[in-house]
């Protein structure tokens, strides 16, 4: 795994809409190392999804850097995988196909391309889908879909914007799993905004919390959990103490103004 540093420095954004300039984000420094699980949370409108793009390098920062190792971000790369917020998928394209557009771009045969496609729905539970056009699918569905696409892209860096918000609660807590055994496996570095503070503090070896508009970190604590050294199973994260009491300092410092 080549994953590298991303580093944030001095970043402020603004947008020009009609009625004048919007703050988005006030200023933020952030690092984030390589392998970190990295959740992002905070009241709506605070500017989550903008930092987002902007790592994403879809938008590009008002003042201030981003940087990849040595390298600025100035666009879009096939290292950095986005889940957008809402689904993004090719409606003209079996679900299947639109898992395997990234693949094919890179040459990637056709079997190949199918069998990867296909085991990547499979982990999101739409096996019985891979044929049918987005629009078919439930906006749960299609948030899957997306989702498999970015893992079949298998990117060093996962942004992920809200990817579970559309989910039953069944089908959220199983990607969660999922998504926490690939990234143990992998040593993906991950950045994962969500709504849920117990989904924060339970996916995320660390948490950050953005205050209102223009957004700023107001909270950056280490969520990994250990006993004796070693990672208290998951099964049993939810139980512990530490994990209650981190929960609170993350809902106050959502709710702080
Ligand atoms: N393209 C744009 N033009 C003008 N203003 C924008 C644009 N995109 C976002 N904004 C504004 O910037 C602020 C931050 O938006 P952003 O989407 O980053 O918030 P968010 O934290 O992701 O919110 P939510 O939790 O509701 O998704 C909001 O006030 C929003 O209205
Ligand atoms: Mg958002």
């Amino acid at each position: 795994m080549t994953t590298q540093r991303l580093a944030v420095r001095g970043l402020e954004h603004e947008f020009r809409a009609a009625g004048g300039a919007v703050p988005a984000l006030a200023r933020i420094d952030l690092t984030i190392e390589p392998g970190e699980f990295v959740t992002l949370a905070g009241p709506s409108g605070c500017g989550k999804s903008t930092l987002l793009r902007l790592l994403a390098g879809l938008l590009r920062p008002s003042t201030g850097t981003i940087t990849l190792g040595d390298n600025p971000i100035t666009g879009p790369g096939a290292e950095r995988g986005v889940v957008f917020q809402r689904p993004a998928l090719y409606p003209w394209l079996t679900v299947r196909d639109n898992v395997a557009v990234g693949l094919k771009l890179r040459g990637v045969g056709r079997d190949e391309r199918r069998e990867t496609a296909d085991r990547h729905l499979a982990t999101v539970g739409l096996t019985d889908a891979a044929d049918r056009k987005p629009y078919e699918l439930s906006g749960g569905m299609q948030q899957r879909a997306q989702i498999a696409r970015v893992l079949a892209g298998d990117p060093d860096i996962v942004l992920m914007d809200e990817p579970f918000g559309a989910l039953d609660a069944l089908t959220r807590e199983r990607l969660q799993a999922e998504l926490l055994a690939l990234w143990r496996r992998t040593g993906k570095t991950i950045v994962f905004i969500t709504h849920s503070v117990d989904e924060a503090v339970y996916l995320g070896s660390r948490v950050l919390v953005m205050s209102p508009r223009p957004g700023r970190i107001v909270f950056d604590e280490s969520a990994r959990f250990l006993r004796d050294g070693q990672p208290v199973p998951t099964d049993e994260v939810r139980t512990l103490p530490e994990f209650t009491a981190l929960a609170a300092r993350v809902r106050d410092a959502i709710s702080e103004r």
